[in-house]
């Protein structure tokens, strides 16, 4: 057997993977039981999944993760509480089944907005009560900037501005464990614009006594970017904020942007490839365990190479291709990049 990953940067920082409640069991439960010692769910704690219709909360998926989690003495992150995406239409309906980002009239758009973060309320409430003992690290909100470096324009921001983002961490912070960290969770936290609107939200939010406690770097990634430099300075920048760093969904993509030109299939991917990704992954790991005492946990966004969102992506692009982002590959072997970072010390 070949070491353990969470072993190895146990004196850092955790090491996880995204799941869903299938991957469990077999050789992803071997896995996860080898190699990481915390987990996150790759869907099935999103508000689409756990309340698709207001008051029905479905709990049955979410549940079998944090058993998981429990039973094997893991660490648990709770991925997300709000977000744009996936998330039910009903939550911005008003009373009357219209779309409050339609409504002109300025008392009814009032109504409107306590209406939402009424219901933002309950929402991160019944989670938070239920997972109390359960979740270490909680994603708040997910993506509240877009990549022009604007607030996203979505309908929490449409309908109450920045007060949603505020109502989630005081009602997180009412119900969760004192010892959980709660975390503004987003991509590309690393390049300008986006860095700075970032910061400079999260900067007065803090300092105006919301209780944020750090900042996920989801750290969907490239072999060749963003820059080290760049990685570093965000990590730095948050962490001069007084605040936690975890970086929270990392995959490794052979692609630029856009995936085209992808590898029809796996086996169709040079070796030449893997070893490029070698060289990054231990950069970049060489970089997270430098900054080991900014940084509490690294989660991969799967477990290996045989199930990933990028190839969902390359095909989206490219008509027919695979990614290949992790450690491990798509029958559980080590590739160059984990023999890269398990090297190290
Ligand atoms: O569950 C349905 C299934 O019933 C249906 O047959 C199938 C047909 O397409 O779709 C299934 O839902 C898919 C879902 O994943 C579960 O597999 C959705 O179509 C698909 O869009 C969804 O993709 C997820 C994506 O978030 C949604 O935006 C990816 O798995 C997940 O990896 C990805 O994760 C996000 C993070 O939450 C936030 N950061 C970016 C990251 C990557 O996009």
């Amino acid at each position: 057997e070949v070491p353990s990953l969470a072993e190895r940067y146990k004196k850092s920082f955790d090491i996880g993977a995204a799941v869903e409640p299938s991957m469990l069991e077999g050789t992803n439960g071997a896995m996860l039981n080898r190699h990481y010692n915390s987990i996150v769910a790759e869907n099935v704690m999103k508000p689409i999944s756990i309340q698709p219709e207001e008051g029905k909360f479905n709990f049955e998926e979410a549940d079998k993760i944090v058993k998981f989690a429990k039973e094997n003495d893991m660490e648990l992150r709770f991925h997300t509480l709000i977000w744009h995406s996936q998330v039910p239409d009903w939550f911005f309906m008003d009373k009357e089944g219209n779309p409050m980002v339609d409504e002109t009239d300025p008392k009814q758009r009032e109504k409107n907005k306590k209406l939402l973060l009424k219901r933002l309320e309950t929402h991160v409430k019944t989670i938070v009560k239920r997972y109390k003992n359960d979740v270490s690290s909680w994603d708040v909100v997910n993506e509240v900037v877009d990549d022009s470096g604007e607030l996203r324009n979505s309908p929490w921001y449409q309908i109450t501005g920045t007060d949603y983002i505020k109502v989630a961490f005081e009602t997180a912070d009412r119900f969760a464990a004192k010892d959980a960290k709660l975390f503004i969770n987003d991509y590309n936290t690393e390049v300008e614009p986006k860095r700075s609107t970032l910061y400079n939200l999260v900067k007065e939010m803090v300092e105006a006594g919301v209780p944020i406690d750090g900042v996920g770097h989801q750290a969907h990634i490239q072999i060749g970017w963003p820059s080290l430099q760049e990685i570093e300075d965000s990590i730095n920048m948050f962490a001069a904020l007084g605040l936690d760093n975890q970086i929270t969904e990392l995959d490794v993509s052979l692609y630029g942007w856009p995936p085209e030109n992808a590898f029809p299939t796996y086996d169709k991917i040079p070796a030449s490839e893997f070893e490029r990704q070698a060289v990054r992954y231990d950069a970049l790991f060489n970089l997270y365990e430098r900054l080991g005492d900014k940084i509490s946990s690294v989660t991969f966004w799967g477990i290996a190479d045989n199930h990933t969102w990028l190839n969902d992506r390359a095909e989206q692009y490219s008509g027919v291709g695979v990614d290949a982002p992790f450690v491990f590959d798509v029958n559980y072997n080590t590739k160059p990049a984990y023999w890269a970072i398990i090297d190290e010390e």
